[in-house]
């Protein structure tokens, strides 16, 4: 009886999604490695794969990687080091010298088989130091790893953030890199709690938090959740939406990000040309975070 009563009430662990974690801005910068630690208290089995020194802005672009020719950034390896490299300590922490998109391409290829034994089950890029929000969307590298690991028939979600500037991993935590890993560590549970397939084929999420700091959007509970679009749409040429708050057109991410009445997290459904899914794609976004998201107002 006590038993089956324990069974009842404990909640059931869920199983430990397999992960690639990456970026643009470098495998030691301190936001990565805060996702880090927060998908891997959450009970998931994260691999970071991403480039040895910071390469925003480079988009979708892919080179062979070659050894170090200086130290990685901040110190975090010395000249000389090879081309992929990792932590001796923690060797689940990996660097590739080359583009944000070839270090995603070498964590679900070449990593993952090692640490999971075949393709992960999802992939998440940032957190972004700054945002990336619609003209920015394509020359992002932390896009551009995420639409790779799409490519390759991973589900992915790139998490970017409006506050904080290139950090260094080793020292103590911002307090915006802690609320911005927790945002979305729980958007992560709540795609993988949804249940596989995670996204649709050939699309990925763009998620971009607004400013933390300790006065204001100060901790994960503040923030509220808007479904967005990332481009404009053109009157009478682009389809509708998928409706939602009383429309069937969505609100641009930046204008969700940039009301400042709320903490409000701007979530845009992207493609394969990093545009706008079309509105039954979007619809099964919807569906899977209805339960955290809510209307602008
Ligand atoms: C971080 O590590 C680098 C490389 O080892 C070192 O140069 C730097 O002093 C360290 N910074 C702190 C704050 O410990
Ligand atoms: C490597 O991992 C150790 C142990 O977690 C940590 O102290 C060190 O700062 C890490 N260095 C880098 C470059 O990741
Ligand atoms: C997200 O996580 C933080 C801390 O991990 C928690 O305080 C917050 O309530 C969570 N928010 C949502 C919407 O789940
Ligand atoms: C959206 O795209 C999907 C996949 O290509 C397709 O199955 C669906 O019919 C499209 N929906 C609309 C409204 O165009």
């Amino acid at each position: 009886m006590r038993a089956s009563l324990a069974c009842v009430l404990l909640p059931v662990a869920a199983q430990a999604a397999n992960i690639i974690l990456g970026n643009d801005d470098g495998w030691a910068e301190i936001n990565v490695r805060t996702l880090y630690n927060s998908l891997t208290a959450a009970g998931e089995s994260v691999v970071l794969s991403s480039p040895a020194t910071d390469k925003s802005g480079t988009g979708s672009l892919t080179a062979t990687p070659s050894a170090l020719t200086s130290a990685c950034e901040f110190n975090s390896c010395p000249a000389g080091s090879p081309a992929e490299g990792f932590n001796a300590s923690d060797t689940r922490l990996n660097y590739v010298n080359s583009y944000p998109a070839t270090a995603m391409e070498y964590g679900i290829n070449t990593l993952a088989p090692t640490f999971f034994g075949g393709a992960p089950d999802f992939a998440v890029t940032g957190v972004n130091v700054g945002v990336n929000l619609g003209i920015q969307v394509p020359f992002s590298g932390t896009v551009g790893a995420a639409v790779e690991a799409m490519n390759l028939g991973i589900p992915a979600v790139v998490f970017s953030g409006y506050t904080g500037s290139q950090t260094a991993w080793n020292v103590t935590t911002p307090l915006y890199s802690q609320v911005y890993a927790d945002l979305a560590t729980n958007i992560t549970s709540v795609l993988l709690a949804s249940g596989a397939p995670y996204l649709p084929a050939n699309v990925w999420l763009n998620v971009n938090f607004p400013a933390a700091t300790s006065t204001t959007c100060s901790s994960a509970s503040d923030y509220k959740f808007v479904l967005s679009r990332i481009w404009t749409a053109i009157p009478l040429i682009s389809a509708a939406d998928v409706e939602t708050c009383g429309s069937t057109r969505l609100p641009l991410e930046r204008t969700v990000v940039d009301t400042t009445s709320d903490c409000y997290v701007s979530i845009s459904v992207g493609d394969g040309d990093k545009l706008d899914a079309n509105a039954t794609l979007q619809g099964v976004v919807l569906e899977k975070l209805q339960s955290i998201l809510t209307c602008l107002p």
